[in-house]
């Protein structure tokens, strides 16, 4: 009964937020810039889908990248108690969703009916970074998907109760523009909108943060036959942890040693090296972008927080 009432006290104050402003439209370089951002930087397809950890990086399984995932909490965590997915992105689901409440579940956590979205689909990152052009094109984009009629695999069962989610959600002031290529915080943020740091960042259990940033070391187990625990890389300027003595020229080579058509075909044995890294998504940013990327990395303090990077 107590527990009820505080329930419903905290529930009762957890705000709705207006949908978001956003200009949508179906001009030509508005959509190549939203589905730019869609499948190669912020790789919303790469949790949206149902993914092969058979193959090399987990590559989406044919025709359901954007068309919404099985049971993550079942197949990649391995956790019975919790049950959640991440929802089918075409307009079999979205269609009767207006651009603005699109835009504010991605970038405040507030889904259609006014309830906290599990923060695993990460609007805490998007509502810190986002410019307001690059969340219209994103939008835009989304709008043009074609319907895929998969439905969802079950009732979701989070791991934190529904007046807590509820309260998540928050309206932050976003910035119009997002920076131009050669302007000096591109590089920041294209890997802030990307979410590189939340998994190359050591966590406790609970996904929190307790690393130094960017300094590697968070603990994946792989979601393969043969399971294996997969250790994100140092990505700061140490010369032995971390890029250090990485050229820029590497960098962009490493990004381009898998697609989805190559992780499609490389098996992994049960218990071999898998990385969960979703590498045939990035290996779809251009090459300009990656450096921005490899430049802004390079200002990082370097970090020498030793682990190994593959236990079976
Ligand atoms: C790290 C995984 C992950 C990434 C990356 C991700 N999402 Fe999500 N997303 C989720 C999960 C999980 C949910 C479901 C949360 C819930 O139901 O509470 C979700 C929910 C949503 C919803 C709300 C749908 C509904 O029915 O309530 C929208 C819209 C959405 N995501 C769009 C996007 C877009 C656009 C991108 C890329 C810019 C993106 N997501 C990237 C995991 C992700
Ligand atoms: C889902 C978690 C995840 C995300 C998101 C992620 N990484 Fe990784 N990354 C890993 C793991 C785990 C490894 C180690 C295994 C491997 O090499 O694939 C890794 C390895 C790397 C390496 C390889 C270093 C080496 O020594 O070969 C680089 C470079 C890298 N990540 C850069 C990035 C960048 C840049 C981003 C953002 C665009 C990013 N990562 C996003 C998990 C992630």
């Amino acid at each position: 009964m107590r527990r009820l009432a505080l329930v419903l006290l905290v529930s009762g104050c957890a705000r709705t937020i207006a949908p978001v402003d956003v200009s949508v439209s179906d001009e030509q370089a508005q959509l190549e810039r939203g589905r730019y951002l869609a499948t190669s930087v912020m790789v919303c397809g790469t949790c949206h889908a149902r993914r092969d950890w058979s193959r090399y990086a987990g590559p989406p399984k044919e025709g359901t990248e954007f068309a919404g995932s099985g049971d993550i909490a079942r197949d990649e965590h391995f956790s019975p108690k919790f049950s959640f997915f991440a929802p089918n992105l075409t307009p079999h689901h979205l269609g009767p969703w207006s651009n603005g409440e699109i835009a504010r579940a991605v970038v405040f956590g507030q889904g259609r009916d006014g309830r906290g979205l599990f923060p695993y689909m990460p609007y805490f990152e998007y509502r810190e970074s986002l410019a307001r052009d690059d969340l219209s094109a994103l939008i835009s984009y989304l709008r043009t998907l074609p319907a895929i009629g998969t439905d969802p695999p079950g009732p979701q069962r989070f791991a934190m109760p529904r007046f807590v989610l509820d309260g998540l959600p928050e309206e932050r002031p976003l910035r119009e523009k997002a920076p131009q290529p050669g302007a000096p915080e591109y590089g920041r943020y294209l890997t802030e909108i990307a979410g590189c740091m939340g998994c190359h960042t050591r966590a406790d259990r609970r996904g929190l943060p307790i690393g130094a940033p960017y300094a590697g070391g968070r603990e994946f187990i792989v979601p393969a036959p043969g399971g294996g625990i997969v250790r994100s890389a140092n990505l700061t300027l140490d010369d032995a942890a971390g890029l250090g003595r990485w050229t820029k020229e590497r960098f962009i080579a490493r990004f381009r040693t898998a697609t989805v058509e190559t992780a499609r075909q490389q098996v992994v044995e049960p218990g071999g090296f898998n990385s969960v890294m979703p590498w045939w998504a990035w290996a779809r940013m251009n090459d300009g972008d990656l450096g921005a990327i490899y430049d802004y990395l390079r200002t990082l303090p370097p970090t020498r927080e030793p682990f190994a990077r593959w236990s079976p």
